[in-house]
C-alpha cells in the first residue's frame, strides 16, 4: 500500500516536472507569430495583407512564402498573425490562412473574419489552409479539407481556396497539446513529417495575383 503511494507520488512529481519543463521551453512557439513586409517602390502598387493563424509555425511559413510570391508579382504585402491585426484600413486585398488541428481551423482566424466581416466584404479575399489531409491530393481529401474552411466561409466569400499539405514536428507542438503526442493512436493518425509544398503554394500565389 505504502509502495503504491510512493509510486503515485513519483508519477505526479514526474508529470509536474514534465509540465514545468515543457511550459518553460515550449510555450508560445515564436515561429507561429512571424511578421513580414514586402514593399514595392511603386506607390501605385496594390496593398495586400496575408492574415494567418498558426499553432506550430508551418502556416506562418506558408503565409510568408505566399506574401513574398505576391510581392514578386507587383504587390506591396504585409504578413501578420491574426492575433496582431488591429485594422484592415489601406489594404486592397486580404489573404486569410489557417492551420488545422482536430478538424478545425484556429479559432482566432474565424474570430478575425467575424470581427472584420464588413471590411472583408469590400475587398477581394482568398483563403488557404495547411493540414495533413492534403498530403494526398485526392478529390475526397480536397472535399474534406475544403470542409474545414466552412466556418470561415460563413463570413467571407473567397475568390479562391488554397489547400496545402503541412508539417508535423512533435517538438514544435505547444504545451498542453504536446502531451497528446504520447498517445500511440495520435502518433498513428498524425505522424511526424514535412510535406510543405512550395511549388503548389507558388502556383496558387500566381493564380490569386490575377484575382485579387
Ligand atoms: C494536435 C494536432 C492535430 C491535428 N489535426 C489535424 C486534422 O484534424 N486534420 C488534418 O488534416 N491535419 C491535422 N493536423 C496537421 C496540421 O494541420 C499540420 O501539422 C499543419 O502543418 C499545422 O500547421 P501549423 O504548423 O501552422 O500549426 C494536426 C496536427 C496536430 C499537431
Amino acid at each position: 500500500m505504502g509502495g503504491q503511494k510512493t509510486n503515485l507520488t513519483s508519477w505526479i512529481c514526474f508529470l509536474l516536472l514534465y509540465i514545468f519543463v515543457i511550459a518553460a521551453t515550449g510555450c508560445g512557439n515564436k515561429n507561429a507569430y512571424t511578421e513580414a513586409s514586402f514593399k514595392k517602390g511603386d506607390k501605385m502598387a496594390k496593398k495586400a495583407l496575408v492574415a494567418y493563424g498558426s499553432f506550430s509555425g508551418s502556416t506562418a511559413e506558408a503565409a510568408v512564402f505566399i506574401g513574398e510570391k505576391l510581392a514578386e508579382r507587383g504587390m506591396t504585402v504585409d504578413v501578420k498573425p491574426v492575433e496582431k491585426i488591429k485594422s484592415l484600413e489601406g489594404y486592397n486585398a486580404v489573404i486569410i490562412g489557417s492551420a488545422i488541428q482536430m478538424g478545425k481551423m484556429k479559432a482566432s482566424v474565424v474570430k478575425f473574419a467575424e470581427k472584420n466581416r464588413e471590411a472583408l466584404s469590400r475587398v477581394p479575399v482568398a483563403v488557404f489552409l495547411v493540414c495533413l489531409t492534403m498530403v494526398k491530393d485526392t478529390p475526397e481529401n480536397r472535399k474534406t479539407a475544403s470542409g474545414y474552411l466552412e466556418p470561415l466561409k460563413a463570413f467571407v466569400k473567397p475568390v479562391s481556396e488554397g489547400l496545402f499539405p503541412g508539417r508535423v514536428r512533435f517538438k514544435d507542438i505547444l504545451f498542453p497539446m504536446r502531451l497528446i503526442t504520447f498517445i500511440p493512436a495520435f502518433k498513428k493518425s498524425v505522424p511526424e513529417g514535412d510535406y510543405m509544398d512550395k511549388v503548389k503554394m507558388e502556383k496558387w500565389a500566381d493564380e490569386i495575383s490575377g484575382k485579387i
